[in-house]
């Protein structure tokens, strides 16, 4: 039984500066909660037990963000502020969260190696910390723990990006013909070049692996942008083990890009019951 899961938060997020050199691109908000409670509640609603979130020096605001705030709890009793203090005692109930830092940002690869005291012998979760998803009946990482339990080796999750983004992923290269959800592979490529992209099956923020990766990472060396790049470990992986593909139902957004984030905070606002109205009215608006 998947258990476990580790968040990798540790990246410079390059492509949200100037505002990542003090804020986390993981803690950006979605209006009013940042984007990695999404992420941690995924990993919950999913069963998921035990966190690892890896971080680094100047992300410690992840770490405050999810630890209670004494002070700040006992001001707003006093003010009988009820309400707010249940909205921040509540954030991550259910889960132990832990944290490990990665003390070089040397790629994705790295960062999950940091896990493998953590993980020990069982099969774990891998959710990206910039990548969002709401999940058309399940949440995806648990749709992927329905796959694992399937087939009892590592899936990739999957969606079908447009040939010309397939250099910005991790792509999938089926063993055979592709039919069903799932999909048996014979290999994986990291952002390739365009015209090399050997399918539109890219790997999206979520993987199900068994312990044998760490293996592959420790000796891991250097691939696109000079990083450890997780999928070269998992390509040199397949020649021991199965990886299947998962196409994840659902709805996907990297925070990491600024138009996804933007249609991140529109989607949730347009659920949120207090402000739905009044937004779905500046963007009727605006689009005049
Ligand atoms: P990304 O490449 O999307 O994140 O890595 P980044 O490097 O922070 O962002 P850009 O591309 O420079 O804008 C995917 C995930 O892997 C983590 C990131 O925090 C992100 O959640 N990561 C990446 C690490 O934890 N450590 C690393 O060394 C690299």
């Amino acid at each position: 039984m998947i258990k476990k899961a580790v968040i990798p938060a540790a990246g410079y997020g390059t492509r949200f500066l100037p505002i990542t050199k003090a804020l986390p691109k993981e803690l950006l908000p979605i209006i009013d909660h940042p984007t990695i409670e999404y992420i941690v509640n995924e990993a919950i609603e999913s069963g998921i037990t035990d966190i690892l979130l890896i971080v680094s020096s100047n992300k410690n605001a992840i770490i405050d963000y999810f630890d209670y705030n004494l002070e700040l709890e006992t001001i707003l009793l006093s003010k009988n502020k009820l309400e707010e203090y249940g909205i921040i005692r509540n954030i991550a109930q259910g889960v132990n969260i832990h944290y490990i830092r990665q003390r070089e940002q040397l790629g994705l690869g790295h960062a999950v190696l940091q896990a493998e005291a953590f993980i020990g012998n069982d099969p774990f979760a891998i959710l990206l910390g910039d990548d969002m998803y709401v999940g058309k009946d399940k949440p995806a990482i648990r749709q992927m723990m329905d796959a694992y339990n399937e087939v009892h080796t590592n899936v990739l999750g999957t969606i079908e990006v447009d040939y010309k983004d397939t250099y910005k992923y991790g792509i999938c290269i089926p063993k055979g013909k592709k039919e069903g959800k799932l999909t048996e592979l014979k290999g994986v490529v990291e952002k390739p070049k365009v015209e090399d992209a050997p399918s539109r099956s890219a790997i999206g923020g979520r993987y199900v692996l068994t312990p044998t990766i760490f293996k592959y990472l420790k000796n891991q060396t250097r691939g696109a942008g000079n990083e450890i790049q997780l999928t070269d470990a998992i390509l040199r992986m397949m020649d021991e083990e199965k990886v299947y593909s998962y196409d994840i139902e659902g709805k996907r957004y990297d925070v990491g890009n600024k138009v996804d984030y933007i249609e991140a905070i529109l989607d949730f606002g347009l659920q949120k019951p207090e402000i739905k109205e009044e937004l779905q009215k500046l963007i009727n608006k605006k689009s005049k």
